[in-house]
């Protein structure tokens, strides 16, 4: 791998590390979901796109088969960046689409993994040897604020498998700001996100019967042991994920069934778990389409189109800025 193909963004585990110490000591206790994605977070990640349960990425791939090109029709050639790309799977049909078109295509994907983002570019870069491939390797917020010195090009930032759903409204805000930032007027944000369905549904997608959600669920806490020499027992921790029929949010939680006393050596925090108590280490917001258009509107993002699958299990939205 040449230097060129992979850029990291510094230090992007530093800018959060308060938010460990200080998501482990408020009551109730919670966790940034960021912390799922180490190497073997990814690929548990990857396992659960592939669940029979797990609706969401099929049914996007779905409508991205479908109106790929439609897609890139509209927007013309652009440099495509994605936030989140992890495996970058689904990206290859939108990429499939861009490359009938034109020939100097640029993709920045952008993702919070080493691993799985070092992999995924050089297979990319083989499969599409026509595209400029540049990995970012960082945060959403770090690579927003990378990407504002824009280059002329038109650009299009997509962030698909609703990832979104990870930010309560208000975060959801601030990014969308940020995204508004990082674009001229005229450039595309192309944002997957899941719509709201019956709860037995949802609650199958994020309990699965083969439990590769609560090993996912876990690995968070393997994840901070190495990062931040920690002692939490997973044997202590099972894994929950309800869903909130008046917030419309799936929230997963890590259960402690055992007095628990955690130290976080590198962070220097000491906290200690009561029998019964919890960890909140995620929230998946299941959206209106109608209400995320206005939220997109405010930060002058205008729909152009949607998409949804037949059942509107999930929808793609295309919009431009003003
Ligand atoms: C990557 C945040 C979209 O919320 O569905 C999957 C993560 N968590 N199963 C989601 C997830 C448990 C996923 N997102």
């Amino acid at each position: 791998m040449s230097i060129q193909t992979l850029t990291i963004l510094d230090n992007h585990y530093q800018e959060s590390n308060d938010d460990v110490i200080q998501g482990l000591t408020q009551t109730p206790k919670s966790l940034p979901p960021k912390y799922f994605y180490d190497d073997r977070g990814s690929q548990l990640f990857e396992e659960i796109c592939d669940l029979p349960e797990y609706y969401p990425t099929r049914t996007e791939a779905w409508i991205l088969s479908q109106y790929a090109d439609e897609i890139a029709q509209i927007t013309g050639s652009c440099e495509l960046v994605e936030l989140g790309s992890g495996s970058s799977t689904k990206t290859r049909i939108l990429l499939d689409a861009y490359q009938k078109m034109a020939d100097d295509c640029r993709y920045l994907p952008i993702d919070i993994s080493g691993g799985i983002l070092k992999t995924s570019v050089v297979e990319l870069q083989q499969k599409y040897p026509d595209f400029s491939i540049q990995g970012l390797l960082g945060t959403y917020e770090q690579a927003l604020t990378h990407l504002k010195s824009s280059s002329s090009q038109s650009r299009m930032i997509f962030f698909l498998g609703s990832s979104m759903g990870n930010f309560t409204r208000q975060e959801s805000d601030r990014f969308l700001s940020q995204v508004a930032h990082a674009s001229k007027p005229g450039d595309y944000f192309l944002l997957g996100i899941d719509l709201q369905k019956p709860q037995e549904i949802l609650e199958a997608a994020y309990n699965d019967s083969q439990g590769i959600t609560a090993a996912f669920n876990l690995n968070m806490l393997s994840h901070l042991n190495w990062r931040f020499q920690g002692n939490f027992n997973l044997d202590f921790f099972t894994h929950q994920a309800i869903y909130d029929q008046v917030d419309h949010q799936i929230e997963m939680y890590l259960h402690c069934q055992e007095n628990h006393s955690v130290s976080l050596d590198i962070l220097n925090l000491k906290t200690s778990f009561q029998a019964g108590e919890s960890i909140l280490t995620e929230i998946s917001r299941k959206f209106d389409l109608a209400i995320i258009q206005k939220q997109l509107e405010v930060q002058k993002l205008q729909t152009l189109k949607i998409w949804t699958d037949p059942q509107n299990w999930f929808g793609l939205i295309l919009c431009q800025a003003q």
